[in-house]
């Protein structure tokens, strides 16, 4: 069955990542429109609530194209919206039969740097090798100026490729990094997370 066909709602220790859903636009909106949401180009700041709902809808929309997995994310003893983390298929490519995917994540600013982002992307990237036997590699693309997120994907074990010189009008460099399957380590195919929605 495709690993798509229900949304693939996944716990870890601390978080339940799930699908999103119209009437989350308050608690999206409620953080994205912060003044220190620290936005970069591809994560904007929202300044009106249609902007989360237009968001939440297109994230949907992505889901049933096979375009895009976006996993809202709560803690696990219950919570508003805290972050999202997202797979996404590149070019004319569909979710489940590429060989590559990228992956995002933003995290409300007064849950930051606790581990959260970092949690919930090697749940995300674990199940991803599990289910998807094509693919082959899972990469990003961040603003250099963008430290933290830089952090997170090396705490993952991600590897820096290359830098894309003046790629953002405001942000400038981009650096990209990527996690391939033959870069899990025995620990981590051991925290392959269970689902907790039927795949
Ligand atoms: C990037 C982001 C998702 C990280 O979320 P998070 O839950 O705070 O991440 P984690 O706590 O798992 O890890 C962050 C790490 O970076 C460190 N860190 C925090 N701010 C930092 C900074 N300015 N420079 C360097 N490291 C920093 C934290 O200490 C932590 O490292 P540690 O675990 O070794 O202490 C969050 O900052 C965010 O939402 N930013 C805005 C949106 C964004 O940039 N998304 C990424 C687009 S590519």
């Amino acid at each position: 069955m495709n690993p798509l066909f229900h949304f693939p709602e996944i716990s870890t220790a601390r978080l339940r990542l799930r699908q999103p859903r119209m009437n989350d636009a308050d608690a999206l909106f409620s953080y994205r429109s912060r003044d220190d949401f620290s936005a970069v180009a591809r994560v904007p700041r929202f300044t009106h609530k249609w902007e989360a709902e237009a968001h939440i809808f297109t994230t949907l929309q992505g889901y049933y194209q096979q375009k895009k997995v976006c996993w809202f994310i709560e803690l696990i003893d219950g919570s508003p919206v805290v972050g999202s983390v997202s797979l996404l298929a590149m070019k004319d490519d569909s979710i489940g039969s590429s060989h590559r995917l990228e992956i995002s994540s933003e995290i409300s600013p007064e849950y930051r740097s606790k581990g959260l982002a970092t949690e919930a992307k090697k749940a995300i990237i674990s199940w991803a090798f599990l289910v998807f036997p094509s693919l082959r590699r899972i990469h990003s693309e961040i603003a250099a100026s963008n430290t933290a997120s830089i952090h997170v994907n090396e705490k993952l074990g991600f590897q820096k490729e290359g830098r894309l010189r003046a790629f953002e009008a405001q942000e400038g460099d981009v650096v990209v990094m990527s996690f391939l399957r033959e870069d899990q380590t025995e620990p981590n195919k051991a925290l392959v997370p269970k689902p907790t929605a039927q795949l």
